[in-house]
């Protein structure tokens, strides 16, 4: 870090001040390596989406890794959550929407007439931003979705499924208890461990600790870096401490086409974490980072 500018520094410094963090290629030795030599898992190519008439992306081109953690930052309306649901197809389910270019998963086109968007949205998982358990108890928001997707929903699942949500040892004695019952972050791991209960690949999760607080985000950090051994996570978050601590990868949306009367979401930069808060390529991201902008 010596020969970057002070500027850079401080935005890093800044980024990474709240905690205590290790750099990323520390906490590389923690999580998967970088592997340069897999092929991702999304790629979008010049992306462009409409509500309507109106353009909310435009060419975004993107690589989001297999077995990563990619954050999505940038400001309120650049499309962070729009790009988020293009990769399980949610936006579907808005009408009037439509997706121009081209965006491969495992290299197979997304947008595909055979693809069956609701098989892919079990590939594909969601969580939200603010935790949204079924008004069911805990058990049954787990096993709903493995009936569904004709897994048997056996208690050895569901111990396995709340294991990995770092959450069976906090609700093994209250299973059918309503998980309403729960705190804001055990809802909040209730609702990542019904995502995996239905065997995704993939997990979205679109600011899913803005509703959080200190101690239950830090719960839901670590979990993260715990599941990205066997999942790829993309994650929308307004927080940089949150994206510097989590991703391996970030990609840094921002606001174009005002000069010209519009207002599109474009794609400004992306590249690994430590890299693009230190040393920003793009001037907008630095702008972004160093709290000049947005
Ligand atoms: N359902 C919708 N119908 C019409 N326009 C929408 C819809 N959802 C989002 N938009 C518009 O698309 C643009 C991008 O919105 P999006 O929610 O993706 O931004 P964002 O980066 O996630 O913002 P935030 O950080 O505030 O969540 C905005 O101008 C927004 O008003
Ligand atoms: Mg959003």
């Amino acid at each position: 870090m010596t020969d970057q500018p002070a500027a850079s520094q401080s935005a890093w410094s800044a980024a990474t001040a709240e905690v205590q963090v290790a750099p990323p290629e520390v906490s590389a030795q923690r999580w998967p390596i970088h592997r340069t030599d897999v092929a991702p898992a999304f790629r979008a190519s010049d992306l462009d989406f409409y509500y309507g008439d109106t353009q909310a992306l435009q060419g975004v081109s993107l690589d989001i890794r297999q077995n990563e953690i990619t954050a999505l930052i940038g400001p309120s309306g650049c499309g962070k959550s729009t790009f988020l649901r293009c990769l399980n197809r949610m936006n579907d389910l808005i009408p009037g929407t439509r997706v121009d270019g081209q965006l491969h998963f495992h290299g197979e086109d997304l947008y595909a007439s055979y693809v069956d968007a609701v098989d892919l949205r079990r590939r594909i998982g969601m969580v939200f931003q603010k935790p949204n358990p079924f008004p069911k108890s805990i058990r049954d928001n787990l096993t709903f979705g493995m009936k569904v997707n004709g897994i048997k929903p056996t208690d050895e699942r569901v111990e396995a499924v709340l294991r990995k949500a770092s959450l069976w040892d906090e609700v093994k004695d209250k299973l059918n208890r309503d998980a309403f019952a729960l705190s804001g972050g055990q809802q909040q791991r209730l609702c990542i461990a019904r995502a995996i209960a239905v065997e995704p690949e993939v997990i979205l999760m679109d600011e899913p600790c803005s509703a959080l607080d200190p101690i239950s985000t830090l719960a839901i950090e670590d979990l993260m870096k715990d599941l990205v051994r066997q999942y790829t996570i993309v994650i929308v978050t307004h927080n940089m401490q949150q994206a510097a601590r989590v991703s391996h990868r970030t990609a840094f949306f921002t606001v174009a086409g005002l000069e010209q009367g519009q207002r599109y979401g474009v794609l400004a930069e992306d590249g690994e974490t430590e890299a693009l808060f230190s040393a920003p390529k793009d001037p907008r991201t630095q702008d972004y980072i160093t709290g000049r902008f947005g």
